[in-house]
């Protein structure tokens, strides 16, 4: 009897997410396991794939989302599995769409209307009733979450603009506990942000302090990625010290004239501080920058996109410039008559993003914004763009580091046992891809697009991408977080 295998895939050129050179082989699929990578020319699938001219790679893990949502509004997640994805990590930036103990106040405080502007999808009482969810409606790809600390501010705060008080902080503490114990990953915050931004260093570690039993990750969109940039480095180190946790610091970026060519600074502080601290960081491969509409932001940009606005949405997909000719006003008034908004923001240099990306620690994430009307092409196209545009075309690194940066690299920091690497017995989560036409197509101008040369993309052993589009199939699970020894 030949071995049978429930998918068989022939012919594959494998880049198995450790980093290591690519090799020949065929890989067999069991249930939701690799079950054997070799040379399996006498074996026999129920299906069979020639991926002969493509790279056999695991599945993509994006470790910086705001998937939180749309995991259970639209679980097919074309977005991110049209490009690989199999893996997405929510809950960044310091919101998450859970614990939503009482219904959330409207109109939606910034910038938790990024997950959800009506308010109809902040339900989940408990972290685990919002994980509950997700295990009971699965989505195509699988996922891991963080609580954000914005969220627990809004739910636990009567005016934002203030340190927590110390009962405020407790029952933050709690909320963490709650979520932790249910199977988050961590705590994420948003310092940069106004809802956050009165917060102190010591409400933080405070607030943090229950999921260091839970060897939890402390995720960070810093207090500040411009001239203060050092500053908030050092902040972050000392926050996940104080906690005992490992520090994510997210989507690294130095936005600013002022502030152009300082990865070389900030890459070598974060490098010395690694030898002190576990530290992690991720990127997204473009110059520009996208969060809500803000007029500092928009000041300190040479241009500016409103990529959604409640109140003026015939403006969505214009640029700033543009708009305050049409309604004849100055930039405060125009960003003031579109909020509730949304903008992208050219704040950033290529050689710093360059320098980051190919900084050996730096994890891909794409920090996309799924319910943007005219989204950041970083939603549709940063991991293609990885392969095809960085690695391929201006040859930053090798394929095998390309892809290593978005799988083997990420499953270690986040902890994700047995995903992120090809090899006997872990997950079957794979992309295939085509090495010579993967590429993104989405840009600033068509920011929808799919990306080219995704072959076929399987989660758990289940096909979720193939011939272009997907299958219907929803294997995707909640991750926990194996927190590193
Ligand atoms: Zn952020
Ligand atoms: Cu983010």
């Amino acid at each position: 009897m030949p071995q049978a295998f429930d998918i068989l895939i022939r012919n594959a050129t494998v880049i198995d997410g450790t980093g290591a050179e690519r090799c020949s082989a065929d890989v067999g699929v069991s249930g939701d396991r690799i079950a054997a990578v070799g040379d399996l020319t006498d074996a026999r699938g129920k299906t069979e794939i020639d991926a002969a001219g493509l790279i056999l790679a695991p599945g993509f893990i994006d470790s910086h989302t705001h998937d939180d949502r749309i995991l259970l509004s639209a679980g097919e997640m074309t977005a991110k599995v049209s490009q690989g994805v199999t893996t997405v990590v929510g809950g960044n930036c310091g919101i998450s769409l859970a614990p939503m103990p009482k219904p959330v106040r409207k109109p939606v405080t910034p910038p938790l209307d990024l997950l959800d502007e009506s308010g109809d999808w902040y339900r989940y009482r408990r972290f685990a009733d919002y994980l509950e969810a997700l295990g009971e409606q699965p989505a195509a790809t699988n996922s891991a979450m963080l609580v954000g600390h914005t969220t627990l501010r809004a739910i636990t705060m009567d005016e934002l603009d203030r340190p927590a008080t110390p009962s405020e902080i407790a029952a933050m503490q709690a909320h963490v506990e709650e979520a932790m114990a249910a199977g988050a990953i961590g705590v994420s915050t948003g310092l940069a942000y106004p809802p956050a931004q009165a917060a102190t260093t010591e409400e933080v570690i405070e607030v943090c302090q229950p999921m260091a039993a839970y060897g939890g990750l402390y995720a960070t969109h810093m207090r500040d990625e411009g001239d203060h940039t050092i500053d908030s480095l050092e902040e972050s180190f000392r926050i996940a010290r104080a906690v005992g946790v490992q520090l994510l610091i997210s989507h690294h970026k130095l936005a600013g004239a002022n502030n152009h060519g300082r990865s070389v600074e900030t890459l070598a502080l974060i490098e010395g501080q690694m030898r002190k601290q576990h530290v992690c960081l991720d990127c997204y491969p473009y110059a520009a920058s996208s969060t809500i509409l803000t007029a500092d932001h928009a000041r300190g940009s040479p241009k500016t996109i409103v990529t959604w606005s409640k109140s003026l949405p015939q403006y969505t997909g214009k640029e700033l410039d543009e708009v305050m000719a049409m309604m004849g006003c100055d930039l405060d008034e125009a960003v003031r008559r579109l909020q509730p908004a949304g903008a992208i923001y050219f704040r950033m240099h290529e050689d710093d993003v360059r320098r980051i990306l190919a900084y050996a620690p730096t994890m891909i994430g794409s920090d996309g914004l799924p319910h943007d009307e005219n989204p950041h092409p970083r939603l549709w196209g940063t991991f293609p763009r990885i392969l095809g545009h960085y690695s391929r075309d201006t040859g930053l690194f090798p394929l095998e580091t390309a892809v290593h940066k978005m799988t083997g690299l990420t499953a270690l920091e986040f902890g994700f046992a047995d995903r992120g690497v090809v090899r006997e017995g872990a997950y079957a989560d794979i992309t295939l891809f085509d090495p010579d036409t993967v590429i993104d197509r989405a840009t600033f101008e068509r920011p929808i697009a799919l990306s080219e040369g995704i072959d076929t993309v399987l989660v758990n052993g289940t096909v979720v991408w193939r011939d272009g589009r997907s299958t219907g199939a929803r294997p995707g699970r909640v991750l926990r977080r194996q927190a590193p020894q």
